[in-house]
């Protein structure tokens, strides 16, 4: 399917490996332009390097913190217009809600909630100008179903899905378009980082570990970034225009509900 998105200009932030990695690549491979972004230089670089080879597209990095004002100015200056923006960015922690200070409560609404926002007033002039723009946030299934220990995420997450919800509303008429994906267990370092934490903690074996998780998956298996990235892809794509102020969990089946 072409998504008609070819020359593009997609800044995908905090993908140098992860579900942002997953977006790039299909968004590369639709061909877009796509501005890749982490902070470790030498992962980037590589990273940059095997997506343009498997797709041929135009693949921009730039090493920032995109939780950081600069980071983010530097991102937008090497961008320039942007058409399509995927909002990611790492994830608090695990920790419990009582030994959150006020600081680490701050910088948990920081990173997952006030800097989407901060990109998406940056580049929604623009789109709407352009009579074309996609934004999809990257956040978590925690947002429907909390977990925890990741409640900081949760409500961060949730806070910036509420803030959004607004938005698009006020930007549809445009074709411009405010979506999230809610990841629920995909097969990424962030996934291996609470794994090895749970097995340091409980003395238990990887193998537990991974089975007591999936067994709460009806899939019985973790996701794969390419198939977040191509979920990201369509609703970044021409044909997705109608579809706007949603939140498509992405999770084998684990959410319960009906709706
Ligand atoms: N994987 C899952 O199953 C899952 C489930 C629910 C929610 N999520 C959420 O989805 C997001 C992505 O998760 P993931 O599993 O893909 O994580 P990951 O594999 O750890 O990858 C994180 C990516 O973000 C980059 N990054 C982190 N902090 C950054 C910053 N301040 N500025 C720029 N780049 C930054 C990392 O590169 P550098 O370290 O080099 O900066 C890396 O490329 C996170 O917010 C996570 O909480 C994931």
């Amino acid at each position: 399917m072409d998504l008609g998105i070819r020359g593009r200009t997609a800044l995908v932030c905090a993908s140098s490996q992860g579900l942002g990695r997953g977006c790039a690549e299909a968004l590369a491979a639709a061909g877009a332009r796509v501005i890749i972004n982490g902070r470790d230089e030498a992962r980037l670089a590589q990273t940059a390097e095997a997506i343009a080879a498997a797709t041929g597209a135009e693949i921009i990095s730039v090493v920032a913190d995109v939780g950081t004002a600069p980071g983010r100015a530097t991102l937008l200056a090497a961008a320039g217009e942007v058409d399509i923006l995927v909002n990611n960015n790492g994830g608090p922690p695990p920790a419990d809600f009582r030994e959150l200070t006020h600081d680490r409560l701050l910088a948990g609404v920081e990173a997952n909630m006030l800097t989407p926002i901060a990109l998406v007033q940056a580049v929604i002039d623009g789109m709407v100008e352009r009579r074309f723009g996609r934004i999809v946030n990257i956040t978590s299934g925690s947002v429907k179903m909390p977990s925890a220990g990741l409640d900081l995420s949760s409500g961060a997450r949730l806070g910036l899905t509420g803030f959004l919800a607004g938005v698009a509303r006020q930007v549809a008429h445009a074709n411009v378009t405010i979506n999230g994906l809610l990841p629920g267990s995909f097969d990424t370092a962030r996934i291996a980082s609470f794994e090895a934490d749970a097995i340091a903690k409980r003395g238990v074996t990887q193998e537990q570990v991974r089975e007591e998780r999936l067994q709460k998956i009806p899939a019985r298996r973790l996701g794969q970034p390419e198939e977040f990235g191509a979920a990201c892809a369509f609703l970044c794509s021409a044909q997705a225009g109608y579809i706007t102020g949603q939140n498509l969990l992405i999770d084998g089946g684990a959410f319960p509900g009906v709706l």
